[in-house]
C-alpha cells in the first residue's frame, strides 16, 4: 500500500524531510509559508499555521493521510501530535506531554534529576526574577540563564561567554519571563545526536555540530543555527573514543524514563573534560541538523515511520559514509532585525553538486520572499568534511542580494580550532 504522509512545517528541515519521503509515498504538506522546495515534491500543500490544530487535522482528513511527520516544536507544543493521533493519523512526533522535554526547560532539568539521567548540570529554577538575580550574585562560577519556554534558540544568555553578570541581571529584569532556569555554565565543544524513537526503541544517527552564532568566528547573537557539519563516521573530529557512546546512553536513559515517546529525540550536548553533558533536548529534528542527517540516511525514512506506527521494531539504520556540510543563507539583519518581505533571487543553477533546501521563504506569483527567519541552505557531501565544505561553499553563489552567510562553517581552520580547544581542555 502506498502511504499518504502529511508533513507539518515549511522550513529547511521540512524540505529535507520531504526530499527523503517524496519518492516513497504520496506527500502532502502544510505550513504558514509556501516553501518552493516542498511544493515541488508534494502532491498538495496548504497554507495553515503550524499551531492551528483543528485545521491541520481537517487537512489530514481531507487528504486521507495515513501518517504524519511533525517538523517544528511549536506544533508539538500546541498538541498537533495528540490531535492527529486521536483522529487516527499516527503522528511521528511526541504528544504534548512528552514534548515538554523540549518546551519546558525547567521540567526538562527536573526530569533529568528525578530519573537519574546522566549529564545534568547543577541548576535552579526561578519565578521571581529578583531571586534569580540574587542567585547570580551568590553563585561561585558562571551561569547560563535560560527562559523556561520556547525562544527559537535565541533566549539563552551565558555569563562569561556572551554577557557579564550585570548584563544577565538586566536581561532578567527587562525580558519579563515567567520562569527561568539558571544552571552551571558548561565549557567544551557542542554536538548533537538525533535518534528515531518509538515503543522504547532508539536508533541513532551521526553526530552533528551546529553553529549558533550569527557571524563568522562564532561572534554575534545566537540564531536558530547558521550551518552544521557531520563526518563520514558517527562522531566528530574533536570527539574521543567513548564520547559518542556516552551521548547515546543519555538518550537511551531519557527514552527509558519516557516509554511513550515517539518521533525524533534530539540531544544537544556539551563535550566537557568530564564527557558529554546535556545542554538541552529537542523533541524533533534539528534545523539545520536534519539537512546533514537525512541526505546520508540510506534506510528509507518511510520504513521508520511505518514500523513506528505499526508497533514493529524500528529498522536498523544504514548511512552513506559521507561527510556533510550545511550552510544557511539568511536575510540581512537576522536574527535581531531581519529584513522580511524582501524579494530574493536564488540561482539554482549555481548550486552545482550541492543539495539546495528552501527554508522560511514564501513563494508568491512573482517570486520568492524572505520572512523573519532563515531563507535557504546548501549541503555538500564528500569523503571528508573539507571536501563537503568546498562543495557547500561553492553553492553559496546561489545567494543573491539581501542574504548573508557564514563561509567559515566546516572550514579546515575552524575544525582545527575545535580540536585544539578540546585538547587544551583535556590537558589543562
Ligand atoms: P538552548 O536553547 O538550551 O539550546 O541554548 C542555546 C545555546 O546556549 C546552546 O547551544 C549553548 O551554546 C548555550 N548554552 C545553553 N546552556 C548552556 C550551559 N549550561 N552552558 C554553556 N552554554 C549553554
Ligand atoms: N539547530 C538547533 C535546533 O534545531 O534547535
Amino acid at each position: 500500500m502506498t502511504e499518504t504522509v502529511l508533513l507539518v512545517g515549511g522550513g529547511g528541515r521540512e524540505h529535507a524531510i520531504a526530499r527523503s519521503l517524496a519518492g516513497d509515498c504520496d506527500l502532502y504538506a502544510c505550513a504558514s509559508n509556501r516553501n518552493p522546495g516542498i511544493r515541488r515534491l508534494a502532491e498538495g500543500t496548504a497554507v495553515i499555521d503550524e499551531t492551528a490544530v483543528e485545521e491541520i487535522v481537517d487537512y489530514a482528513t481531507e487528504v486521507e493521510a495515513t501518517l504524519a511527520v511533525i517538523g517544528p516544536e511549536s506544533a508539538l507544543e500546541a498538541g498537533v501530535a495528540d490531535a492527529l493521533d486521536d483522529a487516527g493519523v499516527y503522528a511521528f512526533g511526541p504528544r504534548e506531554a512528552e514534548a515538554r522535554i523540549e518546551t519546558d526547560k525547567a521540567y526538562q532539568r527536573r526530569f533529568m534529576r528525578d530519573n537519574d539521567v546522566p549529564g545534568c548540570p547543577a541548576f535552579e529554577t526561578f519565578e521571581d526574577m529578583e531571586a534569580a538575580c540574587d542567585y547570580i550574585d551568590s553563585f561561585d562560577g558562571d551561569l547560563a540563564v535560560k527562559p523556561a519556554g520556547l525562544t527559537g534558540g535565541k533566549g539563552v544568555r551565558v555569563i562569561g561567554d556572551q554577557v557579564t553578570p550585570e548584563e544577565a541581571k538586566a536581561y532578567l529584569r527587562d525580558a519579563d519571563y515567567d520562569r527561568v532556569v539558571l544552571e552551571e555554565r558548561l565549557v567544551g565543544e557542542e554536538f548533537t545526536v538525533q535518534a528515531f524513537v518509538a515503543d522504547g526503541d532508539v536508533r541513532v544517527t551521526p553526530a552533528v555540530q551546529d553553529h549558533k552564532r550569527a557571524y563568522e568566528g562564532d561572534e554575534g547573537p545566537n540564531t536558530g543555527g547558521m550551518g552544521s557539519y557531520s563526518d563520514a563516521s558517527l562522531d566528530l573530529p574533536f570527539m574521543a573514543e567513548g564520547d559518542y557512546a556516552a551521548a547515546v546512553e543519555i538518550i537511551q536513559a531519557v527514552v527509558d524514563a519516557l516509554p511513550e515517546y515517539k518521533g525524533v529525540l534530539y540531544g544537544q550536548f556539551m563535550l566537557t573534560v568530564d564527557g558529554p553533558k546535556v545542554v538541552e533536548f529537542n523533541a524533533r529534528f534539528g534545523d539545520p541538523e536534519a539537512m546533514n542527517t537525512l541526505p546520508v540516511l540510506r534506510t528509507p525514512f518511510i520504513d521508520v515511520l511505518t514500523a513506528a506506527r505499526d508497533g514493529e521494531s524500528l529498522p536498523d539504520l544504514n548511512f552513506e559514509k559521507q561527510a556533510t556540510v550545511c550552510k544557511y543563507a539568511v536575510p540581512e539583519g537576522y536574527p535581531t532585525d531581519p529584513v522580511a518581505g524582501a524579494r530574493i533571487e536564488v540561482d539554482e543553477e549555481s548550486v552545482g553538486n550541492a543539495l539546495l533546501f528552501y527554508a522560511s521563504v514564501d513563494e508568491r506569483d512573482d517570486g520568492i520572499y524572505t520572512t523573519t527567519s532563515r531563507s535557504f541552505a546548501v549541503v555538500g557531501l564528500g569523503n571528508t568534511i573539507t571536501k563537503a565544505e568546498g562543495i557547500a561553499d561553492g553553492a553559496l553563489a546561489a545567494a543573491g542580494e539581501g542574504l548573508r552567510v557564514r563561509h567559515d562553517i566546516g572550514k579546515r581552520e575552524l575544525l582545527r580550532e575545535r580540536i585544539d580547544h578540546m585538547n587544551e581542555l583535556r590537558t589543562s
